[in-house]
């Protein structure tokens, strides 16, 4: 796909042959499923069907600009407190979503990973969960980050947990450190997102990537997300390709 929209976004750096910084990692919020439901007097659970069927475009565009991890927030630690018959939507979506699209994930040469709590979630989501990321271990294009059960402040008490279980009985005298933190969230191995996407409007980040996000470029759009389709993704892109990144230093 190749929109000419006021130019960047080239890539395909064989030797350095038309680069243009594509973002390694993008994190996106996909958000405004229900409001998009409510517009067509729809129930919202078919608002989050549309959603779930936005995302494989993205995947793939992302794959083919040759992002190296997509991490999508699904699901919060907050969104529990949503009616059980909406959340047990979500799941059922989950599960559905795996079953049906694994196969081209994996032809696309993508794989599955997620971030969050998922040891609570519903036995069967787990379950496929488990597999799809059994089916995708040996791709290596993309990862796919799905955020399940996630929210930041619980990523880093787990965190921190993990560090003083696996330090304090053999060095009680020991402080935790940034990069300990980091390698013992569930990114750990995964570089930091470099662009932000939240879609529908929303100038919040809803407890996502607390730690990770410290320096990612934000990009707000008021598309909800199941309109939000590969040129939206490309508008994106282009917005973080203008950026300066400065990283508290200087512009060079
Ligand atoms: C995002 O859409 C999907 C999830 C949070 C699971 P919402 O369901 O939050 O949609 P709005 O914000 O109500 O429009
Ligand atoms: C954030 O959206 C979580 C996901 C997209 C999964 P929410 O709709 O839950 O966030 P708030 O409530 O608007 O902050
Ligand atoms: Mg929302």
């Amino acid at each position: 796909m190749d929109t000419d929209a006021r130019q960047p976004i080239m890539v395909d750096s064989g030797k350095r042959g038309r680069v243009a910084k594509i973002p390694r990692h993008i994190a996106i919020i996909m958000d405004g499923n229900g409001r998009w439901a409510r517009q067509r007097g729809l129930d919202r659970a078919e608002g989050h069907r549309a959603g779930v069927k936005a995302l494989k475009p993205i995947v793939k565009e992302c794959a083919a600009l040759g992002v190296e991890v997509l991490t999508v927030y699904a699901f919060s630690t907050e969104n529990w407190s949503r009616p059980q018959i909406e959340v047990n939507a979500l799941w059922n979506l989950l599960v559905e979503f795996l079953r049906l699209e694994t196969p081209e994930l994996k032809a696309e040469r993508v794989r599955i990973q997620t971030i969050g709590n998922v040891g609570a979630l519903p036995a069967r989501a787990q379950k496929a969960i488990e597999t799809a990321k059994r089916d995708t271990a040996e791709q290596t294009r993309m990862v796919l980050n799905l955020a399940l059960n996630y929210g930041g402040r619980d990523e880093l008490v787990r965190a921190v947990n993990r560090w003083l279980d696996e330090y304090r009985p053999v060095s009680p005298e020991r402080y935790v450190t940034a990069s300990a933190i980091a390698e013992h969230l569930d990114t750990a191995g995964l570089p930091d997102p470099d662009l932000l996407i939240r879609s529908s409007g929303e100038l919040r980040i809803s407890n996502f990537l607390l730690w990770q996000l410290a320096y990612a470029e934000i990009y707000v759009t008021n598309t909800l997300w199941p309109d939000f389709n590969p040129m939206e993704l490309h508008k994106a892109i282009r917005a973080y390709q203008e950026r300066d990144r400065r990283f508290g230093g200087l512009r060079e």
